[in-house]
């Protein structure tokens, strides 16, 4: 059984599809990371980014492999865990283009459906419930104001309470992001609308939890 969680950047989704995959006993994949990691691969092997060409990409993320983890899969570079260097400034500001070639795309979506396969998943991404998996049991598109998105995001990096120029500085990367992805992003018609704005976090998971059981009780 599959569940897709897609959204924009820093919705939410990562965190709640983890949390809810450990609610259930389901597998966590979080396909952002994935191509996170053929970023990350691509930029190992050097040269400028306007340079990259698709099968580079391809070919460099062959050093990408997967871990088990608790409650799901991470990548991994070269066998060595590269969260950091997945998650940097760079990596960040070149990831919407390496996901933008479909041979990387076709790279993720395999790696996504053979999870998918052999466990049930709860996957996170842009176009899970669109492309990835069209009949998934339970579509969730999560949506959130772009301010509130960068208040989250500048309170997990640091912790406290973000300045009001820092908040209107991430909002407008948030956005920016939102555009780049735009293309490969999508609503699917029988997703679930849930506007995480004014919900905590706990209330986002354990809405979503309950949608699930539901789902798989259905089955
Ligand atoms: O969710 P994230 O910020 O870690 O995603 C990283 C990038 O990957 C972002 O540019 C959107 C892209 N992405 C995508 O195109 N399709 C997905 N299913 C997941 C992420």
């Amino acid at each position: 059984m599959a569940i897709a969680i897609d959204g924009p950047a820093a919705s939410g989704k990562s965190s709640t599809a983890k949390a809810v995959a450990r609610e259930l006993g389901f597998h966590h994949v979080d396909s952002g990371s994935l191509y996170r990691a053929a970023t990350a691969a691509r930029a190992r092997a050097g040269g400028e980014s306007s340079t990259w060409s698709e099968q580079s990409a391809l070919d460099a993320a062959q050093i990408v492999s997967l871990a088990s983890t608790e409650f799901g899969f991470e990548p991994m570079l070269d066998g060595q865990k590269a969260d950091s260097e997945m998650r940097s400034e760079s990596v960040t500001g070149n990831v919407s283009l390496v996901a933008k070639m479909p041979a990387v795309r076709e790279w993720v979506n395999s790696i996504v459906r053979r999870a998918g396969s052999e466990y049930d998943v709860v996957v996170d991404g842009r176009d899970i419930g669109t492309v990835v998996f069209p009949d998934a049991a339970l579509k969730i598109f999560l949506i959130a104001d772009p301010a509130e998105r960068a208040r989250r995001r500048l309170r997990e990096r640091s912790g406290g309470e973000p300045s009001a120029a820092d908040v209107e500085e991430e909002t407008r990367k948030i956005l920016l992001r939102d555009e780049m992805d735009a293309k490969q992003s999508g609503q699917a018609p029988d997703a679930i609308l849930i506007d995480t704005t004014r919900l905590k976090q706990e209330e986002q998971i354990s809405q979503i939890a309950g949608l699930a059981r539901a789902a798989h009780r259905q089955r």
